[in-house]
């Protein structure tokens, strides 16, 4: 398959692969100099998807039809393998101008591929040829997209429509949005995905099996032409669920060959297939707890019976007590992690990658880096993010995440000294993991835009250029974004740039305050509930009382979470002096009326962010209709919508969330603004 099927063509579906025609002449000139050939000197999946690639945009851009061959051309683009290029990883390409020829090289075609794909990311937004040149190499070897579809349809967390994968427990028809899919996954340079829910329901077991690999082998083939491995989500207690053995303990011998057979039998149709992804022992998934056995020995199969292949076991740390009583003060779900895991580090094989998600809760809005990061030095480590927005909106809302991403990665773990930032883990450099890199949970689904809100499109590509380079600025992420999805007015640019650098702050201003999480509905996790959780099974506690709020983590007199950390962090987060603001209530229970380090104290606090952050909802509304005629009707109609709904539910937020504290903490609003 060369030949490139988009199935829809609106500029809402095709987000930042518009390839709008070049207007600024002087690029246009020199663009069309490189344009009409097209020359590669290999056939593989990856090449032709770049050629088809650039020949599609050159059409788009310039006009031009250019012919695609293996002749070096005088003039035009040439793309070619220079397998002793020492400079390049295996996924890395050097752009290089010689004379009317522009080269792109890569050691493999996954590096034509993301070649390719930065030529036109340059040509889109703007660059003359010479400020394209250059060498890249990704930062993260493992950069992968997990996708919680569900073969019914319908996806965990999903706020962007149906699957594009599945329907009516069938595997799609509709090939030419996967490869679509693809395309944008590849342009941005995300190098895995899991295509199958972590909760692995009953269908959805038979995708290791004769049953359904045929329909998988499909999907492989198309993200193998991107660069893209495919990995499944499996039941660890696939042998009994298949009906095979009554047992599934990864020290039973039976057990164990029994995943070496599936194995073998997986990669006679998937040939490079990625590995496995693992949810065991969380949230009521069958695990190697079942049978007395750790993470270690339930992994550690698994990666045994896939090493000969080289497949991969993404092992979810997302484990902890998910039937917790509220009354219980010293068991604490921000613990979990760290205390099953840690305790293991050293007893895995080298083909597990722990997979960790960024805080150790649970995606809220604001919560610390897990102490996870850095802690296990002899342990692969991959971090979860999730650009899916459960707890930040659903993409009802606006909430640009990357700048959350990248206090993330840049957080200082001190594992090894001042200076050892997360992305330092999980690139690998640390501790020189043999695999590593970043995971996340995709955002898209199957309305006309992938992502429900438009401006959610700015999470799906950030996340991926994140993955590629960690040290790229939110704002630049943004300015590329914008420009290549609505164009080059700058001062469109500009607006929509702003909107997205405030709505995460935004946001986080009108919902749970101080880092305290969780006061959203249970089940679906949308809108206020200030108690929602306070007397669940979950573990997600904020302990309001009449007097005060917070959970006290600290080593003195509470759950003594803060001494996960190394040393530096241990010492800020335990102390109420240095604890910073946003966090404050996950770290300490203060009184209401404990002064922040802003000068305010805590219920002030609360009544000033919830009235300001509404009152910023609403003035996002106008900034957008700023742009009226600057964005096509259907995006800019389409955006107005979410924005007005997000203006009218944040006041909603404001006021469940001040009259619930007024009414706990019986202090009035300095400023005496409406409470109920
Ligand atoms: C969250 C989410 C679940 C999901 C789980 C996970 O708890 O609400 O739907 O299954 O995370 O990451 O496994």
């Amino acid at each position: 398959m060369n030949t490139i099927q988009t199935v829809q063509t609106s500029k809402s579906y095709k987000c930042w692969l518009q390839y709008d025609a070049v207007v600024n002449q002087q690029r246009k000139e020199e663009y069309s100099v490189i344009a009409k050939v097209i020359s590669k000197q290999l056939d593989s999946p990856a090449a032709d998807a770049a050629a088809a690639e650039l020949k599609m945009a050159f059409e788009s851009m310039l006009g031009i039809h250019a012919e695609v061959k293996h002749e070096k051309p005088e003039a035009g683009v040439l793309l070619s393998i220079a397998e002793s290029a020492d400079y390049l990883t295996d996924e890395g390409f050097e752009i290089k101008k010689e004379g009317s020829r522009l080269l792109i090289t890569g050691k493999t075609d996954k590096g034509l591929l993301y070649g390719a794909f930065h030529l036109l990311r340059g040509m889109q937004t703007g660059e003359p040829l010479a400020k394209i040149e250059g060498i890249q190499n990704p930062a993260n070897p493992l950069r992968m997209i997990n996708q919680w579809d569900n073969i019914d349809g319908s996806i965990e967390r999903g706020y962007a429509g149906a699957s594009i994968f599945y329907e009516n427990n069938e595997f799609t028809k509709d090939l030419g949005r996967i490869q679509d899919y693809a395309r944008l996954l590849a342009s941005v340079g995300i190098n895995g995905v899991s295509i199958n829910n972590v909760n692995v329901h009953k269908i959805e077991t038979d995708m290791i099996t004769s049953v359904l690999l045929p329909d998988v082998a499909k999907i492989a083939d198309i993200f193998r032409q991107y660069g893209i491995r495919l990995f499944l989500s499996v039941n660890f207690a696939s042998p009994i669920e298949l009906g095979d053995l009554k047992t599934a303990d990864p020290l039973e011998e039976s057990v164990r060959q029994w995943w070496k057979n599936k194995a073998e039998e997986v990669y006679t149709y998937i040939p490079d297939f990625g590995g496995f992804v693992v949810k065991a022992d969380s949230e009521h998934r069958p695990g190697p707890f079942t049978y007395g056995r750790n993470h270690a020995d339930g992994s550690n199969m698994l990666a045994e019976a896939l090493a000969p292949f080289g497949g991969l076991v993404i092992w979810r740390c997302f484990v902890y007590n998910c039937m917790q009583d509220w009354r219980d003060r010293k068991t604490d779900r921000a613990r979990a992690a760290y205390d099953h895991f840690e305790p293991l580090d050293g007893q895995f094989l080298d083909n597990v990658i722990l997979q960790i998600k960024n805080g150790p809760m649970d995606f809220q809005v604001r919560e610390p880096v897990t102490p996870l990061f850095g802690a296990m030095p002899k342990t692969n480590q991959v971090i979860e993010f999730q650009v899916t927005q459960e707890y930040t909106g659903q993409q009802r809302h606006l909430c640009y995440l990357v700048p959350q991403w990248k206090e993330v990665l840049n957080f200082d773990t001190y594992a090894k000294g001042k200076g050892s930032a997360v992305k330092q883990v999980v690139d690998g450099s640390m501790y020189e993991y043999k695999h590593s890199g970043i995971a996340a949970v995709s955002n898209i689904g199957n309305d006309e835009n992938w992502t429900g809100h438009t401006l959610a499109q700015a999470n799906f590509y950030g996340y991926g250029r994140l993955t590629w380079n960690p040290e790229l600025s939110s704002e630049d992420i943004a300015k590329e974004w914008i420009s290549q999805t609505f164009g080059p007015d700058e001062s469109m640019q500009q607006v929509i740039s702003h909107m997205l650098h405030d709505s995460w702050p935004i946001y986080e201003s009108y919902t749970a305050p101080l880092g305290v999480g969780w006061m959203v509905n249970p089940e679906h996790h949308y809108g206020p509930n200030v108690d929602g959780y306070e007397y669940s099974v979950w573990g997600t506690y904020h302990f309001a009382d009449c007097n005060g709020i917070g959970v006290d983590r600290t080593i003195e007199s509470g759950t003594g979470y803060t001494s996960q950390y190394f040393k530096e962090n241990e010492r800020y987060y335990n102390s109420i002096d240095t604890c910073p603001d946003n966090l404050l209530l996950f770290f300490h229970h203060v009184p209401y009326t404990h002064v922040l380090k802003s000068g305010e104290t805590v219920i002030q606090h609360i009544y000033n962010t919830h009235f300001e952050g509404a009152d910023e909802a609403a003035n996002l509304v106008e900034t957008w209709c700023s742009l009226k005629d600057r964005i096509d009707p259907q995006r800019f109609d389409a955006v107005l919508k979410r924005l007005e709904e997000q203006a009218e539910h944040s006041k909603q937020w404001r006021d469940r969330i001040n009259t619930y504290f007024y009414r706990k903490s019986g202090i009035e609003d300095k400023q005496k603004r409406t409470i109920y």
